[in-house]
Parts: C-alpha cells; sequence; structure tokens
C-alpha cells in the first residue's frame, strides 16, 4: 500500500535554520545617522516545492505596534502590522522553490524597539482543491466522458448482506459487482471434492436481477486458499490438475453470468520477482499461463485478467508488462491489467501521472481497469480535513484517467461504504461514509464519467 502521509513530516525535517532566531541585528547603527530601519536575517533550506514559510515575530520595548516587512531573495514576500510584545505567528504563501533562501525581516525604526523572529518553518504546500488538474492534465481533464461502470466489491456473509441499508445503498450508488470474499477459494472450494456456490449465487443472482455485470474475483490467488491446498505437499502436475478442476468448475458454474475474471491475482513482489506461492513454487511462472488457458477454456467468452497492487509503476509494474507482452506473443489468452489501487492519502498523483500508468498496458492490447479503489486516512493526523480533500483527490485523478483512456473498461471501490471495510471505518476509505451516504469524493467521481 502507498505509504504518502508523511508530506508535512519531510517537509519540516527538509528545513535547517542557518541563522537561529534572536540572532543579533544584521545592521548595527552608525553613530553619525540612526538606520532607517531594525533587521534581521535567517537563512532557510528547504526541499519542498510551492511551500509556505511560517515566522513567529516579537515586537520587544516598542512604544506602539509596528509593521514587519518580509523580503525573500531581495524580493518582497509579505508585511503584517505586529502589537507590542505579542507573539504573533506569520504564514506567508509564498512559493518557495527548493534550495536555500536567505529571508529579511524588517521594520521602521522605533526607538528602542526590536524585533525577535523565531520559529521559521516552512510548510507544505496547502494541497490543490479537488479536482484542480495539474498543468498538464488539461488533455485529459477535458476528454469526453465515457460511461465507465462504477463498481464495488459486496460482501455476503450475514452481518453485512444483513444490514438493511447495505443493498439499497449499493444499487442507489453502483453499476458492476465483484465479489469481496465468497469467490476465493477458500470459501467456493473448501475441500477437494466439496464446492460452496451458495454465497457466490447469492451475490451473482443479486447482481443479475438488477442488472449489474459481475467481476469474477479471484481464481489463483497465494491467499485465503483452503487447507487441503496448503497442507500438503504437491507434484507439478497434480497441482496443475487441481487448479484446472477449480477453475473449470468455478467458472463453468457461472459460464455466461459473469462476463470477466481475475484469474490471477497478485503474482508479484515489489522488486518485480514472482510472489511465493504455493503456485509459483510448485508450477514456476507458467501457472500464470497455465490458469489463463484453462480459464479460456472454461469460458472461450470471458475477459480474463491478472490482478496486482502497486502496478502504478516501478519493479513491479515492469514485471507486470514484461509478463504481458511475452504472454500476448505466444498468444496466450489475456485481455486486462487490474490496477487495484488501495491508497494512502498523500499528494495526489497527477491525471496525467495515472494516464501514464494505465497506458503502460493498454500499449501492450490490453484492457486496463481499476479493480480495488480505496483511499486510507490515517485518522491520527492533525490535519484531517486536509487528508480528506487530498483522498477526494487522488480517487477524482484517477477517474479521470480511467475515463481518458478509452481501453479503461471499469472503475470498482473495496466496498460499499465505510461501515464494512477491511480497511477499518475509522480510516474513511470509500465513497460513501458509514451511514451510507454519498461523499462528496462519490459525487466528483461520478462526475469523472458520463451519467448512467
Ligand atoms: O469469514 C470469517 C468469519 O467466519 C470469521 O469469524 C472472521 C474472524 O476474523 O473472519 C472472517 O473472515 C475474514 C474475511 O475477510 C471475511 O471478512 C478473514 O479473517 C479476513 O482475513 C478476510 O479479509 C479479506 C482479505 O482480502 C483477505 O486477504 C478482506 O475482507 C478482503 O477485503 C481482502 O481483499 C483483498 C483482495 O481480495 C485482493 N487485494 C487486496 C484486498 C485487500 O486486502
Amino acid at each position: 500500500m502507498r505509504a504518502r502521509i508523511a508530506t508535512a513530516i519531510a517537509a519540516m525535517a527538509a528545513l535547517s535554520l542557518a541563522a537561529a532566531p534572536a540572532a543579533p541585528a544584521a545592521k548595527k547603527p552608525s553613530k553619525r545617522k540612526a538606520p532607517a530601519r531594525w533587521e534581521k536575517t535567517v537563512r532557510v533550506h528547504t526541499a519542498q516545492p510551492g511551500a509556505q514559510l511560517l515566522v513567529q515575530v516579537r515586537a520587544i520595548n516598542c512604544a506602539k505596534s509596528i509593521s514587519v516587512q518580509v523580503e525573500m531573495d531581495k524580493r518582497y514576500v509579505g508585511g503584517r502590522r505586529v502589537a507590542p510584545g505579542r507573539k504573533r505567528e506569520i504564514a506567508l504563501p509564498v512559493a518557495v522553490s527548493p534550495g536555500w533562501h536567505r529571508v529579511v525581516f524588517h521594520t521602521p525604526r522605533q526607538k528602542r524597539c526590536r524585533l525577535r523572529v523565531g520559529l521559521v518553518r516552512v510548510k507544505p504546500a496547502p494541497p490543490a482543491p479537488a479536482n484542480a488538474p495539474a498543468p498538464g492534465d488539461a488533455a485529459y481533464v477535458n476528454a469526453p466522458k465515457r460511461r465507465v461502470p462504477l463498481g464495488a466489491a459486496v460482501d455476503s456473509r450475514p452481518a453485512v448482506w444483513n444490514d438493511n441499508q447495505y443493498k439499497d445503498a449499493f444499487l442507489r450508488s453502483f453499476d458492476a459487482l465483484t465479489p469481496e470474499n465468497v469467490m476465493k477459494m477458500e470459501y467456493i472450494h473448501p475441500e477437494r471434492n466439496r464446492y460452496n456456490f451458495a454465497d457466490a449465487d447469492l451475490l451473482v443472482d443479486f447482481a443479475e436481477a438488477n442488472g449489474r455485470p459481475v467481476h469474477g474475483h479471484t481464481l489463483v490467488w497465494h491467499e485465503q486458499l483452503p487447507q487441503w491446498i496448503t497442507s500438503r505437499r504437491w507434484s507439478a502436475q497434480e497441482l496443475s490438475d487441481a487448479m484446472r478442476d477449480h477453475i473449470d468448475t468455478v467458472m463453468g458454474h457461472y459460464r455466461g453470468r459473469v462476463g470477466e475474471w481475475d484469474v490471477v491475482n497478485e503474482p508479484f513482489q515489489e522488486d518485480g520477482s514472482f510472489r511465493p506461492s504455493v503456485w509459483h513454487e510448485t508450477l514456476g511462472p507458467a501457472f500464470i499461463e497455465q490458469a489463463l488457458r484453462f480459464a479460456h477454456r472454461a469460458d472461450p467468452s470471458a475477459k480474463l485478467f491478472i490482478n496486482d497492487f502497486n502496478n502504478e509503476g516501478g519493479p513491479k509494474a515492469e514485471a507486470m508488462v514484461r509478463v504481458v507482452r511475452d504472454l500476448k506473443s505466444r498468444g496466450v489468452p489475456i485481455h486486462g491489467v487490474g490496477l487495484q489501487m488501495h491508497w494512502g492519502a498523500g499528494p495526489p498523483p497527477s491525471v496525467a501521472d495515472i494516464v501514464r500508468s494505465l497506458r503502460r498496458y493498454t500499449d501492450l492490447g490490453v484492457e486496463v481497469q481499476i479493480t480495488e479503489m480505496d483511499v486510507g486516512l490515517n485518522p491520527s493526523m492533525r490535519d484531517l480535513a486536509e487528508h480528506r480533500e487530498h483522498q477526494q483527490a487522488m480517487f477524482t485523478n484517477a477517474a479521470l484517467a480511467c475515463n481518458a483512456v478509452p481501453e479503461c473498461s471499469r472503475f470498482t471501490v473495496w466496498g460499499v461504504g465505510d461501515k464494512y471495510t477491511w480497511r477499518g471505518a475509522e480510516t474513511e476509505p470509500l465513497l460513501l461514509d458509514s451511514g451510507f451516504n454519498a461523499k462528496p469524493v462519490y459525487h466528483s467521481v461520478r462526475g469523472a464519467f458520463a451519467p448512467r
């Protein structure tokens, strides 16, 4: 999961003060002629562009309030009046470029009146309001709106399913459904010779009755495996046969009703190597190809996806590109790449950045989907409001990017509302709140696409 929430701390750490507060005034009064002003110089350093300078100023021994002027690198950047004796914090919304800066505070001279400057620090740039496009985003933001289905993961555990508001909220707010858990091997295939379709059938029937397409999740994964798979050693042939039987039976059961599947889920580690799993350890990298071929045979009309998280860029994305390109070149049936996007609130990537992430896959001739998006807040952060704005911008930028890439065929969030989420309700990661009310972020994601 992305950890982009330490911006404020990083910006603070990036600051160093070359001159401590209350350093002696730079100019000494000349004997013949008193200077027109008192002044104090400090040097600040920041690595953060577009930040705000925060200064504490105190007027000592001044008979009346004084006006403090601030120059940075010889350029006037702001001023404030400071009452005698009072500490005053001044936030100067200047765009501080990365590097060292010379900041001069000065005030018209008053007899015995001195200026004390302290607490000079740099605050990260205020968040761009949600939806504010970054430079370079305009073409994508203004792309014609497409009717991209907005999906949600749904759970049929009784505690959730029997919550009166849950299903209504889904139907009111979403166009497509992904089973959150009940199609995973542990649930749907609990014993070698026994399948349990009841919980998944509940969801597929419900979706069908309400005209919502289903995205099957997931056939071959390293987690939520039944004991009969994990508790023994397998020969390659035996495991391959078991995988084929699983895929045949599950996809066969929903043939013609579930139009797309996460056939392989999370096959890579962050460094791009294959994730250790019973599948990889027993069958080697070929387990991906085998799973896709079995899946295509089980339902030739279904769209087949490989799904992963943190595959927007970096070594994991490179590995995904390498594998998909190789599969395509050898005619292995693969139709799409899923980007889960379990993100943390932090400075949002621009729409153009996300478009680039999607295009690295669509350039290979496959579809993409955002398959599991949620953006967790850190509830212990002081500035929760700022985090909510970042969250909204992240969701919105991802939706705008999906809209702008014609091969982005669905945008799914990982839960109906904050009340039931694997990340914990207190992190508010979804589009509806704990009472299933649409948050502003829901409307801005919807607004990225053409109306239903
Ligand atoms: O169903 C049992 C229940 O009987 C038992 O009493 C209870 C006690 O803890 O556990 C219940 O199972 C939990 C299950 O969710 C259903 O709520 C499991 O403990 C819990 O581990 C499981 O977590 C799921 C997780 O996948 C498993 O790794 C989350 O709900 C689900 O949202 C999450 O989804 C994954 C995607 O499939 C793949 N991508 C990442 C995503 C988030 O982790």
